[in-house]
């Protein structure tokens, strides 16, 4: 007990941890979400001191297929590494393909889904369904991990029914199929998101690997992150629902409360967020993806029915004029944190097409 005290209270969040030759600057991850981990996301989740940042999970056969909105997905900019592209798919020949691509686009890392419990993805075998196909579960990762050079790591949940245990013993045959990190989220798949995650388990998969473990799961504060820390024995922690619309979790994390933003940041960074979201997939798909950010962002912060009125406005610019309208202060904000981007060449917006022979 005393040493799990003095560990969660010596832990510093902002030191390097490893992955195989890749350097992690921090201790905190930002999860991989669908729908939600866009690049803007995760430009502002390196911003604000997330040191490694992931992108949703991508269909293997939609990059085989050369879908055209797939590959979008592996759209990376400078600014955002170290960044992982996460795949999934159940045949280990084109997941090795898919994870070829994602290393020609340039990301660091590439992960490996064994975690997504929605039944569109189950059924065709892939995501959560492979904890229970541990052969296959390790063909899937020798065969990527020796179709690149990047490291290959897995993000998994604990086992598909409740109270399973699987993922201690399907861990430790990763690693020896070639897995440099495990990321364990600990609630079944039939469990979805209630319930609580029971990071325990994460301190025995640690025991029991000897690559570096990522604990993912309601870690929603410092405090929280700390006593996971020192309780497992992680080399991190991932943070996903708690930084949607809220950047400012990853730095309170990071850096202790008193982090709580004046209105004025909390609209320039919305602003911000639309901008580059609208450059990332263009205005029209920008505007119906970006409307659940409103309430994520003002709710707590601003009057309930500024966010009734944003989802109704047509188009994008017309949101960011209504924000300003009512946090005036947020335009020196937002010209400062423009100022701050890189941009031109430094960014790499387009796709590395002749990588993918077209498309
Ligand atoms: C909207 C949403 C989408 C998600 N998409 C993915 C995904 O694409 N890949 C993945 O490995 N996990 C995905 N997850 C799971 C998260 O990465 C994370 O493991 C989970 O939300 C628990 O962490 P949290 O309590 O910090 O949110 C998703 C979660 C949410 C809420």
């Amino acid at each position: 007990m005393t040493a799990t005290i003095s560990r969660s209270v010596q832990v510093n969040l902002r030191e390097s941890w490893w992955i195989r030759d890749i350097e992690i600057p921090t201790r905190v991850v930002l999860a991989p979400m669908a729908g939600v981990s866009v690049q803007a996301f995760r430009r502002q989740g390196r911003r604000y001191g997330a040191g490694l940042v992931c992108s949703e999970m991508v269909s293997c056969a939609g990059l085989h297929h050369g879908n055209e909105r797939t590959l979008g997905y592996l759209r990376i900019a400078s600014d955002e590494h170290p960044l992982a592209v996460q795949i999934f798919g159940s045949e280990p020949a084109v997941m090795a393909e898919a994870a070829r691509m994602v290393e020609a686009a340039g990301a660091d890392l590439v992960d490996v889904n064994f975690g997504c419990p929605v039944r569109k993805v189950t059924k065709t075998g892939a995501g959560a369904t492979l904890l229970d196909a541990p052969g296959r579960a390790c063909r899937i990762v020798e065969s990527v991990a020796s179709a690149v050079s990047v490291p290959v790591t897995v993000k998994m949940r604990r086992g598909l029914e409740d109270g399973s245990r699987t993922c201690l013993e399907l861990g430790p045959s990763l690693v020896e199929a070639g897995a440099a990190s495990l990321t364990l989220h600990p609630r079944s798949a039939r469990q979805m998101y209630t319930g609580r995650a029971e990071h325990a388990l994460t301190a025995e998969l640690v025991s029991l690997v000897h690559v570096p473990v990522v604990a993912s799961g309601d870690i929603t504060s410092a405090r929280r992150a700390r006593a996971v820390l020192g309780e497992t024995r992680v080399e991190a922690v991932m943070v996903g629902r708690a930084a949607q619309g809220n950047p400012w979790a990853l730095r309170e994390i990071l850096d202790g409360p008193d982090q709580v933003p004046d209105r004025d940041e909390v609209a320039a960074e919305l602003i911000l967020f639309v901008r580059e979201t609208v450059r990332e997939l263009g205005e029209r798909r920008a505007a119906g993806f970006l409307k659940k950010f409103y309430g994520w962002y003002l709710r707590g912060r601003f009057p309930r029915q500024l966010v009734q009125e944003l989802v109704r406005l047509e188009t994008t610019d017309e949101v960011a004029e209504r924000l300003l309208q009512e946090a005036p202060g947020a335009e020196l904000f937002l010209q400062r944190l423009e100022s701050e981007l890189p941009i031109g060449r430094e960014v790499t917006l387009e796709l590395p097409i002749s990588a993918y022979g077209g498309g």
